[in-house]
């Protein structure tokens, strides 16, 4: 058996990275150093994946790191944007049908519309654009994996003071032919999420979370 013991000082360094990190959506030009994003990726692929659902294929996870000032990224964040236009309208259009919607719906629905008009915050504003894909599986829990993955390279990401923030729209792209023929992949084969990461151009407030004891319950 491996030995596991890990020291108090390391696990008080642990939660110093986990109360640091934060969503950063702000970066400087500079570009982080390839071995720093290639840290960060192996921290993804230490992530538990559901080994059952893709029959314990090794394969299971790639990485795509498209840099911000490629040719490609230009290609994908025109991409990016039709597809949130595209959902903008389609959003819109249920919203109208449907009141739970109209209510729900309407915040998710401003952001669509700013991507639409805008770009996809994530897709061109940051050094690196990393797309996570997830080989699917049966049952297909692809989705819950990539969140371990993203959330393994954030806290990474955090202990080498390089910034972070999901790009969830990517979630959404996993069966369209342009942007997985440019990634290399084959359409509706894998799940995919996605991370913009470089160093913060300013390090955002801590957001507020409940004490422990207001949002636990102990059973007798
Ligand atoms: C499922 C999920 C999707 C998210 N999608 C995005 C996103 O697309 N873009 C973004 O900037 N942040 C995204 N976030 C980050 C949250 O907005 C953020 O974690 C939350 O506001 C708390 O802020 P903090 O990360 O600084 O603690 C996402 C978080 C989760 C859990």
């Amino acid at each position: 058996m491996n030995d596991l013991k890990i020291s108090k000082e390391c696990s008080d360094t642990f939660d110093n990275i986990i109360e640091t990190r934060r969503s950063v959506r702000f970066f400087k030009d500079e570009m982080p150093p390839k071995e720093s994003i290639e840290d960060i990726i192996k921290a993804g692929l230490f992530a538990p994946y559901a080994a059952q659902a893709v029959n314990e294929s090794e394969y299971f996870r790639k990485f795509i790191v498209i840099p911000k000032n490629s040719e490609k990224m230009k290609e994908i964040a025109e991409i990016a944007k039709n597809k949130a236009k595209l959902m903008s309208e389609q959003l819109k259009a249920q919203m109208e049908k449907n009141p739970y919607l109209k209510e729900k719906g309407k915040s998710f629905s401003k952001r669509l519309e700013l991507f639409a008009n805008k770009g996809v915050l994530g897709i061109g504003t940051a050094p690196y654009y990393i797309v996570v894909a997830e080989k699917k599986g049966f049952p297909p829990v692809e989705q819950q994996s990539l969140a371990h993955c993203l959330q393994n390279m954030w806290l990474k990401a955090t202990s080498l003071d390089i910034g972070f923030h999901i790009v969830s729209a990517t979630t959404q792209m996993g069966e369209d032919e342009d942007f997985c023929e440019i990634l290399g992949i084959n359409p509706g084969e894998f799940g995919l999420n996605g991370c913009a990461v470089g160093y913060p151009k300013e390090i955002p407030p801590k957001t507020s979370r409940p004490a422990v004891d207001e949002v636990t319950k102990w059973m007798d």
